[in-house]
C-alpha cells in the first residue's frame, strides 16, 4: 500500500482496524478489535431517532525521533463524559477511553503520516445508544467504538485567512440547550447555515449568541478568538464546545505575554480587532479574512494585506511544534506512545 501522505485531505479513509466494546447489562464488556467498517444497529436504537449519540476528535502525530505523540487524551475523555451525561447516556470512563485510544493508535501505527508530511491521524470516537426502544427514555445498552485515519495539513494552500459570514436567520444552539456538549444534533441544527455560507463563498457561519443576538458565539465547528493590544480575547458562552485547543492556545497566550480575557465580545467589537481566527483540532487556527454580516450589511476586514496576524502565527506555530515534539511539552499535553 502506497500513500500520498502530502496530499491527503481532511475525510474518510479506511486503515486497517477499529475498537469497540459493549455497555449491556449494567457493565462495560471487553475491547473487540474489528476490522469491519459496519455497525449494525437495533432499528429503534435511540440513537437514530432521538440522537442519544456524541463523538470526539483528536490527532495523534509522528515526531522527528518516530514516536507517535497523542494530543491531550484526558481533556477529550472528560468531554466525552460531560457530552454522554448531557443527553443522559452511559458515560466510558476515562481509563477506557484513554486505554482504546492508545490501542487503536498502536493496531493502525502504519496510518500514522510521516514527520515530514505535516500531516496527522485524526481520532473520531463516538458513542452510541443501542437496543430496541420507541418511547423517549435513555437505552438499555451503548456502543463505544474509536475510528482513525490520516489526514492532511487542514489548509491546501497554506495557513491562509479565509472569510466567514454571520447569518441572523439560524441559530446553532440555544443559551440552556446542548452547545456545550459534542453531540451530533449541534451539528444538525448548524447544517443549513454551513451550507448556505460554502454556497456563498464563504468557509464557515460565525454564529451569534441565539438570545440576544448581539455576542460572538463560535464558528461552524471551531472556537472564535480575537486579538488586540497583545491580548487573547475569546467568548464566554453557555452554549459553545469548550475546545481543548482554544484552552491550549490561552495558556501559550499567557506564555507568549498576552494577557487573556475570556467574556461576551459584542460583535462591534470586531471591527477593532487586529487579528482573529476560528480553532479546533481539524485546523489548529483558521485565520480570519473578513467577516460580513449578512443580514444587516455590515463588513468587518480583519487581515488587510490578506496575510495571517504575527501573533496567529507564534501561536500556530508554537501549539504545532509540542504536538510533533519539535519543542517541550511543558504541560504534559503529550501522550507518547509506547
Ligand atoms: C462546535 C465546535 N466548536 C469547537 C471545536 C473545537 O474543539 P477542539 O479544539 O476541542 O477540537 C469543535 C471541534 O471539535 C467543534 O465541533
Amino acid at each position: 500500500m502506497q500513500i500520498d501522505w502530502s496530499n491527503l485531505g481532511f475525510g474518510y479513509f479506511k486503515t486497517d482496524y477499529n475498537v469497540r466494546c459493549y455497555f449491556r447489562d449494567g457493565k462495560w464488556g471487553e475491547v473487540e478489535d474489528s476490522t469491519s467498517e459496519e455497525v449494525t444497529v437495533h432499528m429503534a436504537s435511540t440513537c437514530l431517532h432521538y440522537g442519544q449519540e456524541a463523538f470526539e476528535g483528536l490527532k495523534a502525530f509522528r515526531g522527528k525521533d518516530g514516536k507517535i505523540r497523542i494530543f491531550r487524551i484526558d481533556e477529550n475523555a472528560k468531554r466525552l463524559i460531560r457530552s454522554a451525561e448531557g443527553v443522559v447516556m452511559q458515560p466510558v470512563p476515562e481509563e477506557l477511553f484513554t486505554n482504546m485510544v492508545k490501542r487503536v493508535v498502536k493496531l493502525n501505527e502504519k496510518f500514522v503520516p510521516p514527520y515530514e508530511s505535516g500531516a496527522s491521524l485524526y481520532i473520531r470516537p463516538l458513542l452510541i445508544g443501542l437496543g430496541a426502544q420507541v418511547g423517549v427514555k435513555p437505552a438499555p445498552e451503548y456502543l463505544f467504538l474509536i475510528f482513525v485515519g490520516p489526514v492532511g495539513p487542514y489548509f491546501k494552500e497554506g495557513f491562509k485567512p479565509t472569510p466567514m459570514a454571520i447569518m441572523r436567520g439560524y441559530d446553532r444552539a440555544a443559551p440552556l440547550g446542548t452547545g456545550t456538549l459534542k453531540v451530533g444534533g449541534n451539528y444538525a441544527a448548524g447544517m443549513v447555515p454551513t451550507v448556505l455560507a460554502h454556497e456563498k463563498g464563504y468557509s464557515a457561519c460565525l454564529f451569534l449568541d441565539a438570545k440576544e443576538k448581539k455576542y460572538i458565539d463560535e464558528c461552524g465547528p471551531a472556537n472564535f478568538f480575537g486579538i488586540r493590544d497583545n491580548t487573547y480575547i475569546t467568548p464566554e458562552s453557555t452554549s459553545i464546545l469548550p475546545s481543548i485547543t482554544n484552552k491550549s492556545l490561552i495558556q501559550l497566550a499567557k506564555d507568549m505575554g498576552l494577557k487573556v480575557e475570556r467574556r461576551h465580545v459584542p460583535e462591534e467589537e470586531l471591527a477593532t480587532f487586529e487579528e482573529a481566527g476560528a480553532c479546533g483540532t481539524a485546523a489548529v487556527i483558521s485565520p480570519i479574512l473578513r467577516i460580513d454580516d449578512l443580514d444587516e450589511n455590515k463588513s468587518y476586514v480583519i487581515s488587510k494585506d490578506g496575510k495571517p496576524g504575527p501573533i496567529s502565527e507564534k501561536l500556530y506555530h508554537k501549539l504545532r511544534a509540542i504536538q510533533y515534539g519539535d519543542e517541550e511539552d511543558p504541560y504534559g499535553w503529550v501522550t507518547i506512545l509506547d
